[in-house]
This record gives structure tokens, C-alpha cells and sequence, in this order.
């Protein structure tokens, strides 16, 4: 159940026959297809979020109607041909979203975006940013949950589950989806809902892209006219205080409002700690329960009244694209502040051991980001999860979750491998030291998680049983595991 991947660096395109047939079946048959050298495949081909995950496909279709999407696929199935699905590109592993010599589908024109008549419900397609997203529902003070960094994509986010502002009101992003059209590995196109393929709509809320290809999420939005938002940034000096703050949220917080992402964030000879303040009103600052935070005193805050469009925007400037990038996930979970405590300050001082051997192998200058991060998950979030219906994810609202992600950018395809080995080194040090002390979970997050770990296993053996049965119902043949080898297969 790892993540079907390429190594880095292990790439050396060989043209396979089944490959270009794709290419060549679906050229005939569809005129959304593009070849290397055209502008369309120049554009296509390039736009991800990491370096890592550039390939060289054999051709792009880009569908401009979930019916051609369904046609090509049928193609593809008949040719015995292999493809890669990609969406807004943000997962940064290799692999996961595009393929050598393949066929590699785009969702770019996949682009719904329509209230219905009494706004609850926005219909939405694949082929948006978050960003996209925020811009057009600002004008009716409406939002919905979604990514915090405006450029993430859509479709990879709530298929992921989907750790958005609105955790701790509504749960997970996907929880909100009350609609999937999707195309089935035969072409059919179903919409999955409630009281429609209730078992499959169950499945796409954390079970990735094992069971179809989504063309439209129908998701329930809330209103929003200005939010609370922004960092709030302390000195090294108060790293301590500022973990035991991230302890004291993650076990006391009872305000729904809220989100938090605390980080610490080193450089080749200090650090600082940062931490994204969410609170979900126009006209309160200062909320108490940001008091572990915001009785540090602050070297520097961005904290004021903004659109949710103007916050995600502000946190997307933060990191760079088109660099290499990756992303790790962990868990800790516990009851009490003094476990959690414990566990964040393991995670700290475990990470912080292991810098100076990553510093040892790159220049700083080739460093552009190096962060670890915390993001709670409690019983207010998994309540609100469970109302709306539930998703695979598996978590228990009787446990405190603080999902960890390690963050790596740097410049230079040279380092990949070397951060590739400093990142799975760290994670296990971590893992180890945090299941030394009965706090470790196996929950790893799919949208922060890296190639080489595990998610469904996280989810428990009992969901990871009905995510097998709903792919075998809908997909006999397996073909998102074989023909679509990329992205975290259940299988
Ligand atoms: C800078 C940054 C910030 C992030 N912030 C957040 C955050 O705030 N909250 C959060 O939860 N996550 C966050 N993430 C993680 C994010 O959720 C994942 O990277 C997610 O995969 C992004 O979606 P995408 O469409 O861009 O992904 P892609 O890389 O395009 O797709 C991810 C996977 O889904 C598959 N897929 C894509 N579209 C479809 C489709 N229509 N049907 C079926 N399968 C499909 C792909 O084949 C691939 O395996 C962040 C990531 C980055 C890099
Ligand atoms: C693309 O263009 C380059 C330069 O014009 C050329 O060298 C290359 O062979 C072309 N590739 C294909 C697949 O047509
Ligand atoms: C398809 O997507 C591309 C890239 O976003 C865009 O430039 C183009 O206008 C879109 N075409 C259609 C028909 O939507
Ligand atoms: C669920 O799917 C059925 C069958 O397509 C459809 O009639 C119904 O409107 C859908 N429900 C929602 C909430 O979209
Ligand atoms: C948690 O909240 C209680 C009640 O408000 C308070 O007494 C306690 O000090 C808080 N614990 C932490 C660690 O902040
Ligand atoms: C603050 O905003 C909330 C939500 O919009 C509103 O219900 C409340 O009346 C406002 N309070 C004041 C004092 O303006
Ligand atoms: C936490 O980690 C940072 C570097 O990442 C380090 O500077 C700091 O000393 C660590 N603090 C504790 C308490 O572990
Ligand atoms: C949830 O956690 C509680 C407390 O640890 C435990 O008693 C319970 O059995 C768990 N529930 C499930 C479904 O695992
Ligand atoms: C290191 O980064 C610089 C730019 O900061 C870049 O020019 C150089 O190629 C990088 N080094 C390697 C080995 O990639
Ligand atoms: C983690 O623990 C396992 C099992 O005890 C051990 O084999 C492994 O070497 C440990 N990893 C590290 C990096 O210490
Ligand atoms: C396509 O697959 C679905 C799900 O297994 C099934 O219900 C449907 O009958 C199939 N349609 C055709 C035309 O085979």
C-alpha cells in the first residue's frame, strides 16, 4: 500500500510499446490530446508544484467534458494502455501525478464553478485552485472549506480528506462534499452521494483515486465575510513556551472558530517559531483561545481582518514552486496536555538533532525552506466529521491527534537523494521515540505524507477491508491500480 512511485533520479524513460499505443489510440480518437512540442504539452508538462515531479509523458489529454474524459478512458482500458491523472499537481511525489511515455491527463479544463440557485452548495471541478476558488466565492461572503495556500489544488485535496480553516466546524473538506460525478473504470459516468453509490461516495472521502476519476465535487459552503487571520511569529527564545502553547490549544481548545498551524521554522544558525491563527469572525480578535500563542510576545504578525481569498493568498506567497520539495507526515496521539507536551517536544527535538547532518550535505544557499509542523485534530473536528456522514480517514474523537509534517525545499535536482535518505532517516528517529513513549500513531496525513510511507494502514484494518471491496466493486479489473499506476493504491 506504499505509494507506487519512482525513485528519484531512477527515471530513465524507456519507450514502451503499450505507452505510445495510448498515445496514438486516443490521438485518433479525440482531438484533446497534444503532443510533445506543442504549447499545450510544454504547458502541461510543467505545471507542478515540485521539480521532483517532472517526467516525460507521451502525450496530454486534457478533456474539456467528463463525456470525452470517459471516452478516452475507454480507449486507454481497451488498449491495455498506461496513464497518469493529475489535478492541481501539489502532490510532490514522483510519480504520484504523471508518468514516463504515458498518457498523461490533465483536469486544467475541467472548470464548473456555478452556486446552486440558494448558495448552499457550490459545484466545483477538478480543474481549480484553491486560490481560483476563494476569488470567486468572496464577492457573495460565501467560502467553503479548501486548501490554506491559495495555489494547492482541488481534486488531490479532497480526495485526500482535506485539512482546511473550518476543521474544528465542519471536519475534514471532504466531509462537505454531499456530490461526486465520477467516471468508472468502464466510461460510465455515476454521481456518488448519500442515497447514490452511497458506499463509493463513502470511499472518495480519503481514498484517493482508487475508485474512479472525479469531474465535479458538489460542496456545501458557509458564509464569510472577514476572518481573523495571519502568523504570529516569536523568537527562538521562546520555542519552549511556544511548544508547550501548541500542547495547550491541541488539549484545551473548545472554540470551534479556530484553526491553528503551529511551525517551527530553522535557519543554518537559529530558528523561530510560527504559527497560522485562524479565528472564523469579522469582529473578535484576540480570542482566548489563542492566549498560549499570543501571550508570547511576537517578533513580527501579518494578524488582522481579511477575506479568506486575502488569507489564502497571503500564506501561498510563503513557498516557492517550481523548486524541489517534499513533504513527510507523522502522528502522535494522546489525552492529556502532559503526553502531548512529551510528544511535540520528542518531534522538536528529534528533528533539531538531525540538522546539522542535512546542513553538512547542502550549501544553505540550496536550502529554501525547512519547517515542521503540528496540526491538531480533536474531538470537536472528528464530531463534526461523523455528523456529516464520516469519511475512511479512521480517526476517533475520543483520541487528541497532532499530525506532524516535516518540510523540505531546496534548489538543485543534485539533492534530492540526499534529502530523500535525511528525510526517511528523521521520520523513523521520530517515529521510533514518539512509539517509545506509547504515542506514536500510524495515521500519516496523504496530502502532507512523502513516498515512502504507508496511509491506509493508518486508517485501520477494518476501513482499509471496505476501501478494497468498494475498488473491487467498482473497478474489477483494477485499473487504477495497473494502467494508472501513480497516487496511493489500496491494493
Ligand atoms: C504548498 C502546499 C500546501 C498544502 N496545503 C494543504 C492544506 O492546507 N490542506 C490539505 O489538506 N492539504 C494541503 N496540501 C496537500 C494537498 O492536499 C495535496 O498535495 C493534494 O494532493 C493537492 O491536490 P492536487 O489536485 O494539487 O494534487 P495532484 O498532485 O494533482 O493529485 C493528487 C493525487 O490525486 C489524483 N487525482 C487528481 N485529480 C483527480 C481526480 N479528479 N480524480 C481522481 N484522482 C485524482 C492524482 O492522480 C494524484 O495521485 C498542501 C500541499 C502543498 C504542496
Ligand atoms: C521538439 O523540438 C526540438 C527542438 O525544436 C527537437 O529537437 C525535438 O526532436 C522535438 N521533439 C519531438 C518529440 O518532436
Ligand atoms: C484549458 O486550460 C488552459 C490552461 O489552464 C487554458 O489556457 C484554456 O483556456 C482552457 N481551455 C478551455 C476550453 O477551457
Ligand atoms: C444523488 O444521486 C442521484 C442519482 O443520480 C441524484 O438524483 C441526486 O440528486 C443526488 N443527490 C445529490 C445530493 O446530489
Ligand atoms: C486548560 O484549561 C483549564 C480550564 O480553563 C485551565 O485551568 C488549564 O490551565 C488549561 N491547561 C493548559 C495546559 O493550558
Ligand atoms: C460580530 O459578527 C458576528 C458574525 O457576523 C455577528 O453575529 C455579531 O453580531 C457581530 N458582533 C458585533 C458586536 O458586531
Ligand atoms: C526545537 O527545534 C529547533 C530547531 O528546529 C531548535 O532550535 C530548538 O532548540 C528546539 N527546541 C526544543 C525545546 O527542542
Ligand atoms: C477510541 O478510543 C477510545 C479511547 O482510547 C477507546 O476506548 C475506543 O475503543 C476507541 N474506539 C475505536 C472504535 O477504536
Ligand atoms: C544551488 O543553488 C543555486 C542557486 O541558489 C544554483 O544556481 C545551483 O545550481 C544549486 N546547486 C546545485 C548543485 O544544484
Ligand atoms: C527504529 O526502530 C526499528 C525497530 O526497533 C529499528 O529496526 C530501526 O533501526 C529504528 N530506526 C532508527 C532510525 O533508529
Ligand atoms: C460499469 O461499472 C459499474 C460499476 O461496477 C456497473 O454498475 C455498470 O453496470 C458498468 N457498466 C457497464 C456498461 O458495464
Amino acid at each position: 500500500m506504499r505509494v507506487h512511485t519512482l525513485l528519484p533520479l531512477a527515471g530513465l524513460a524507456s519507450a514502451s510499446a503499450s505507452a505510445t499505443k495510448g498515445c496514438n489510440v486516443i490521438k485518433g480518437a479525440l482531438e484533446q490530446v497534444y503532443l510533445p512540442n506543442s504549447s499545450v504539452y510544454e504547458y502541461e508538462a510543467q505545471n507542478f508544484w515540485s521539480n521532483t515531479e517532472l517526467m516525460s509523458p507521451g502525450c496530454v489529454f486534457r478533456p474539456q467534458t467528463s463525456a470525452q474524459l470517459a471516452r478516452g478512458l475507454e480507449k486507454l482500458v481497451a488498449a491495455e494502455a498506461k496513464f497518469a491523472v493529475r489535478g492541481g499537481g501539489h502532490m510532490g511525489i514522483r510519480g504520484s501525478n504523471n508518468i514516463d511515455d504515458g498518457v498523461l491527463i490533465v483536469m486544467s479544463n475541467l472548470t464548473t464553478l456555478e452556486l446552486s440557485a440558494d448558495q448552499s452548495v457550490l459545484h466545483l471541478g477538478p480543474g481549480f485552485r484553491w486560490q481560483q476558488v476563494y476569488d470567486f466565492l468572496e464577492p457573495y461572503e460565501l467560502a467553503v472549506p479548501g486548501g490554506r495556500l491559495g495555489p494547492v489544488g482541488v481534486p488531490g485535496l479532497l480526495l485526500a480528506g482535506g485539512i482546511s480553516y473550518y476543521g474544528n466546524q465542519v471536519g475534514f473538506a471532504c466531509d462537505s462534499v454531499i456530490n461526486y460525478e465520477v467516471v468508472l473504470a468502464n466510461g460510465t459516468i455515476v454521481e456518488a452521494n448519500a442515497t447514490s453509490h452511497a458506499d463509493l461516495f463513502w470511499a472518495l472521502k480519503g481514498g484517493s483515486s482508487n475508485f474512479g476519476l472525479v469531474t465535479r465535487f458538489d460542496i456545501e459552503t458557509l458564509p464569510s465575510t472577514k476572518v481573523w487571520a495571519g502568523t504570529w511569529t516569536v523568537a527562538e527564545e521562546y520555542i519552549p513556551d511556544f511548544l508547550a502553547a501548541t500542547a495547550a490549544f491541541a488539549a484545551n481548545n473548545t472554540d470551534p472558530k479556530t484553526h491553528i498551524v503551529p511551525a517551527v521554522v530553522p535557519s543554518a544558525d537559529s530558528a523561530v517559531g510560527s504559527v497560522i491563527l485562524f479565528y472564523d469572525s469579522p469582529n473578535v480578535s484576540y480570542p482566548d483561545a489563542f492566549k498560549p500563542f499570543t501571550d508570547i510576545p511576537a517578533e513580527a504578525n501579518t494578524m488582522a481582518f481579511k477575506t479568506v481569498a486575502e488569507m489564502a493568498r497571503e500564506m501561498g506567497e510563503v513557498v516557492t514552486s517550481h523548486i524541489n520539495d517534499i513533504f513527510v507526515a507523522g502522528t502522535i496521539k494522546a489525552t492529556t496536555y502532559d503526553d502531548l507536551l512529551q510528544g511535540v517536544n520528542i518531534i522538536n527535538a528529534t528533528f533539531a538533532a538531525q540538522l546539522p547532518k542535512l546542513y553538512a550535505q547542502i550549501p544553505t544557499a540550496n536550502i529554501s525552506i525547512i519547517e515542521l509542523d503540528w496540526q491538531p485534530i480533536g474531538a470537536q473536528w472528528i464530531d463534526a466529521s461523523n455528523a456529516r456522514g464520516g469519511n475512511a480517514l479512521g480517526l476517533n474523537a475520543s483520541e487528541i491527534y497532532l499530525c506532524y509534517a516535516e518540510v523540505v525545499e531546496w534548489i538543485g535536482s543534485a539533492y534530492d537523494e540526499v534529502v530523500g535518505a535525511w528525510v526517511v532517516e528523521t521520520t523513523e528517529l521520530i517515529n521510533n521515540a514518539t512509539d517509545a513513549v506509547g504515542l506514536y500513531d500510524p495515521f500519516n496525513y496523504m496530502g502532507d505524507a512523502a513516498w515512502f510511507q504507508d496511509i491506509y494502514g493508518g486508517y485501520g484494518a477494518e476501513n482499509v477491508a471496505k476501501l478494497q471491496e468498494i475498488a473491487s466493486a467498482y473497478d474489477p479489473e483494477g485499473v487504477f491500480q495497473t494502467l494508472m499506476p501513480g497516487g496511493y493504491k489500496i491494493f
